[in-house]
């Protein structure tokens, strides 16, 4: 671990089923890092308000919704997770089908990312304030780029598209990653890019333990 601090900030970056969550999770418990999957922020974001009536067709309604939501913190295990006005919701329910075929069309609406930008970026206090981590690892679309450009370590994960459609069909889940990435990559606020600078990582040809051998590796020279 380079940084004399002691504490390392890594951002890990890549399109929908690149293998970021499995790689950081596994990652977060080789090194004691705090977990952060702001994808999953996102997702529990379109939940709410899908939940509250909203339609990503008519942004100009979503501030007012936004300002009913009420952000938190909640610690499971290596991971921090998001709450909305006190409740985590299922995984299943933030993985649905309607979640999936909405999220990148509201992640797109510049008063969404505002409105986790701040959040996203107080997690690296959330972090250092529980002594237990060394770090935090975060993942998503835009976190090398945007929310810690000045991360210890940025990685950019990609896999090849058979792959990726095969990881997303183990997981039994209906979803459209070529529109979602399609989306993410060309919206105008924070599009998912590979940061300047950041470590190139192919998920295709290894098994998990290869990818968190070599990054681990990489963090830890
Ligand atoms: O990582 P996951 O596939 O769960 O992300 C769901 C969606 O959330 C992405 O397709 C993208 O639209 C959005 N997202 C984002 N920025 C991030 C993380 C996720 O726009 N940092």
């Amino acid at each position: 671990m380079p940084n004399s601090s002691g504490f390392n900030i890594i951002a890990v970056d890549g399109g929908a089923a690149t293998g970021k969550s499995s790689t950081s999770r596994a990652i977060a418990e080789r090194l004691n890092l705090m977990h952060v999957d702001t994808g999953a922020h996102y997702r529990t974001l379109t939940y709410a308000l899908l939940d509250a009536g909203a339609d990503s067709e008519t942004p100009e309604a979503i501030p007012a919704l936004l300002a009913s939501l009420a952000l938190d913190t909640t610690i499971k295990g290596r991971s921090a997770l998001l709450s909305i006005n006190g409740h985590v919701p299922a995984d299943a329910d933030i993985r649905s089908p309607q979640v999936n075929a909405n999220v990148s069309k509201f992640a797109a609406i510049e008063s969404v990312r505002e409105f986790l930008f701040n959040y996203q970026r107080s997690q690296a206090q959330v972090a250092r304030d529980h002594a237990e981590f060394t770090g935090l690892i975060m993942e998503g679309r835009d976190i090398g780029s945007v929310i810690f450009p000045n991360a210890d370590f940025r990685f950019f994960l990609f896999a090849d598209e058979a792959t990726r459609a095969a990881r997303r069909a183990k997981d039994g889940q209906t979803d459209s990653i070529a529109e979602r990435d399609k989306l993410d990559s060309q919206r105008k606020a924070a599009p998912l890019v590979c940061p300047e600078g950041a470590i190139r990582v192919d998920t295709g040809p290894l098994p998990l333990e290869g990818v968190v051998e070599h990054i681990c590796g990489i963090i830890t020279a």
